[in-house]
């Protein structure tokens, strides 16, 4: 009967390729703990992330390039090991966090705040270890969506204790001031409260940490963009023109100042009717995708017009929390895995970037 050799199981693991990040799962040092039994083996596959959307693609090649070297039973375990996209002036600022995934719009009102819970939310259901910065400071309203009140407390290594729901540790100013109270913040001291945050909240080891930045393009944007190691920006947009030229000032923005872009997304693209779930582009088609070709960022997808998403934000649960998720709720989790997917393959840029050498 056929042995299988371990030199012959890696060989053909040399073959499958992660999609995503155009390596072969051996050199991205993928597959662990490979055990053969005769022609029967079994192996773990360590993806970049939870989240992962190429999974199914990956283990259909995996057991094509197996089957043909004559395996005749193969058991795949999965496993994750998300990696550090952060830029080097993150590990001192917050040591435990590996990506910093900032959320950010031109406009107020066009749903920076719901794709930053949503994304968190389904990061955590994937299985990440996920944290949410409320860093829209003159207007706070992820603990409302996330249905969180109250004050954090001290941890034992005297930094503060976020508060936790869906799995997602979340802080906001606005658990530390009176209810009903106004904010009032100067535009510079915007940048050195999240700065803050991320410096003395406790978010111990986290794959992904959401901010939900403030809105616009201001010197406020500008001190925070370069006060915060953001590892990947993505930017909100509605599809109509006044929301798509603002954004269109954010990105620039962020190229300025060398932030990744990972991408677009439209929301609102279309009406989802709650009564046969029809959509209707109410206004116009195509804006968010259009810019994205334009501008040679990426289109995430576009999130529809869905009751669900603004009574489960008033009510605290997030749209992909809830129990029957609807049209939106869908396109918010696979966004969120898009996302996930390119911070993965920042994370290998960073990890296989080519060391000049000087001769
Ligand atoms: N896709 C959507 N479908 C329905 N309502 C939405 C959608 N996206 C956002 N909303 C609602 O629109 C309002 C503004 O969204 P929000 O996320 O607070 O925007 P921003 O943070 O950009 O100011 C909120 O009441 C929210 O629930
Ligand atoms: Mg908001
Ligand atoms: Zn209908």
């Amino acid at each position: 009967m056929l042995s299988l050799t371990h030199d012959a199981v890696i060989d053909a693991m040399r073959t499958v390729q992660e999609p995503e990040l155009g390596r072969d799962l051996i050199s991205l040092d993928m597959v662990k703990n490979v055990e053969i039994d005769g022609s029967a083996l079994r192996m773990t596959i360590e993806l970049t992330t939870p989240a992962c959307p190429l999974k199914d693609e990956i283990e259909r090649t995996t057991r094509a390039a197996l089957g043909a070297i004559g395996a005749t039973e193969i058991q795949i375990a999965w496993g994750a090991m998300v990696r550090r996209a952060q830029p080097r002036q993150a590990e001192q600022l917050v040591p435990g966090v590996k990506n910093i995934i900032a959320v950010a719009s031109g406009k107020g009102g066009v749903g920076k705040s719901t794709v930053s819970v949503n994304l968190a939310v389904a990061l955590a259901q994937a299985g990440a270890t996920v944290g949410l910065l409320d860093g829209d400071i003159t207007g706070p309203n992820v603990p409302l969506m996330m249905g969180l009140e109250g004050q954090p407390k001290a941890s034992a290594n005297n930094k503060i204790t976020p508060l936790e729901r869906y799995g997602v540790k979340t802080i906001s100013i606005q658990f530390f001031v009176p209810e009903g109270q106004p904010i009032v913040w100067r535009g510079p001291l915007i940048g050195g409260a999240i700065q803050q945050f991320l410096r003395d909240v406790d978010w111990g080891e986290l794959d992904y940490l959401v901010i939900d930045l403030p809105p616009g393009t201001s010197d406020a944007q500008l001190t925070l963009a370069q006060a915060v190691p953001i590892s990947g920006a993505v930017l909100v947009t509605t599809p109509q023109e006044v929301s798509l030229a603002d954004v269109g000032k954010a990105l620039a923005m962020f190229q300025r100042m060398s932030v990744p872009v990972i991408g677009v997304v439209e929301n609102m693209t279309a009406f989802a009717c709650p009564h046969c779930g029809e959509l209707t582009e109410i206004f116009g088609r195509g804006g968010g995708e259009r810019f994205a070709t334009t501008h040679g960022v990426e289109y995430l997808g576009g999130v529809p017009l869905d009751v669900t998403v603004r009574q489960g934000g008033d009510v605290g649960v997030p749209a992909v929390a809830q129990r029957e998720p609807g049209p939106a709720a869908k396109a918010l989790t696979s966004i969120a895995q898009t996302v996930a997917a390119r911070m993965s393959v920042r994370a290998a840029q960073n990890i296989g970037q080519p060391v000049l050498t000087i001769s």
